[in-house]
């Protein structure tokens, strides 16, 4: 019977070739390093063009009582190939997530550098000083536009066009009618203008002059000015105010002077010097040995600013006066060059680090 032979033979040589494949397939799965090489092996294994597909057809050669024989046995193995195909897939697959995991890992408790810790600029810390001393004595801080108009700036202060004072204030001008404040005062009158006394306030703000850049100047700089109107108010309650806060800044044994001078605006109208914070007196060369120095303008509202700002002149009276805070600030921590207040140097502003500050 050659068929039947024949048909021996081709039985054998497909259970050769399973065994075959068996261990191909064990081989293959031992060296398998990536999903992508599973994906390879299951499709030449299972595929429609793979190796035990390939058997399949060769089942027509069979005679027929083989056929379900050999058929069994190749399903089985394509029940078992894929089994162990799908198992390593997830075995891979587990894996590499637990790397990705470890990789991607956060340790949230890990020190890090901290970011850098800036400073508070010392006309700011000058400036909540002069504010916490004024406000403990019932004034209230009001601000105003910097960009302001001529009326404010100079009119209702009784400075008219072509009056010399405006040329002593080196103006930038944006208009006719409209300048960069060369001084805080347009707040006062702002504020006469709108309330009613009484008032007591301060106006701390940024000023412009058109002026030189040195030690001293600066055509951006700041002002604090100071209102109070009321009945009775005296230059003695002038005097008494200033000489508290002088105490407050720069310490109990600092006294307040007047000097003659003159503002549109006020009448009369003073210089007022501090005891010299430098040598307390004695005299040095930053008070050029008078043992005095410097340090703002004030005098008793002019009674016809009050006026034309609709209050009352006989019935009220008030006193103003207009700190130059980048002074008191250089006198505080005895700057010497009013340019490093504005560059910007890291060096200069780290020193003024609440945490590296002393008292
Ligand atoms: N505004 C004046 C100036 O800038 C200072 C000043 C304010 C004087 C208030 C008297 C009263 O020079």
């Amino acid at each position: 019977m050659p068929n039947e032979w024949a048909c021996k033979e081709d039985t054998m040589s497909i259970r050769d070739e399973l065994n075959r494949l068996d261990e191909e397939m064990e081989k293959a799965l031992g060296n398998l390093d990536s999903l992508t090489a599973l994906e390879a092996l299951r499709v030449m294994m299972l595929g429609k063009k793979g190796q035990l597909t390939a058997m399949m057809r060769m089942m027509g050669q069979l005679s027929a009582e083989e056929r379900p024989q050999m058929g069994q046995l190749i399903n089985e193995r394509r029940e078992r190939f894929t089994r162990m195909l799908d198992e390593r897939q997830q075995a891979m697959q587990k894996k590499e997530r637990e790397l990705r995991l470890q990789m991607e890992r956060l340790d949230v408790t890990e020190p890090k550098p901290l970011p850098e810790i800036g400073s508070v600029h010392p006309n700011t810390l000058v400036l909540n000083e002069v504010v916490d001393c004024f406000t403990g004595m019932g004034f209230e801080v009001v601000e105003g536009p910097e960009v302001e108009l001529d009326h404010f700036n100079f009119e209702l202060l009784n400075i008219p066009k072509n009056h010399p004072a405006r040329d002593a204030q080196d103006t930038f001008y944006i208009d006719d009618n409209v300048v960069l404040r060369t001084h805080t005062s347009p707040v006062q009158a702002r504020t006469m203008t709108t309330r009613k006394p009484p008032i007591r306030i301060i106006c701390p703000g940024r000023v412009y002059r058109a002026d030189e850049v040195d030690a001293t100047h600066s055509p951006v700089f700041h002002q604090i000015e100071g209102l109070v109107i009321d009945e009775g108010v005296s230059m003695g309650d002038l005097k008494a105010t200033l000489a508290a806060f002088a105490r407050r800044l720069y310490g109990s044994d600092i006294h307040v002077r007047f000097r003659p001078s003159f503002f549109p605006f006020t009448e009369p109208s003073a210089e007022a010097d501090l005891t010299c914070v430098s040598c307390r007196g004695k005299g040095c060369r930053i008070c050029k040995g008078t043992g005095w120095i410097e340090v703002l303008g004030c005098g008793m509202v002019n009674p016809h600013v009050l006026e034309m700002c609709g209050i009352d002149p006989k019935r009220y009276s008030g006193f103003a006066f207009g700190i130059g805070l980048e002074r008191i600030t250089m006198l505080r921590y005895g700057i010497k060059d009013m340019r490093l207040m504005y560059e910007g140097d890291l060096r200069f502003l780290r020193q003024f680090r609440e945490d590296v500050k002393e008292g």
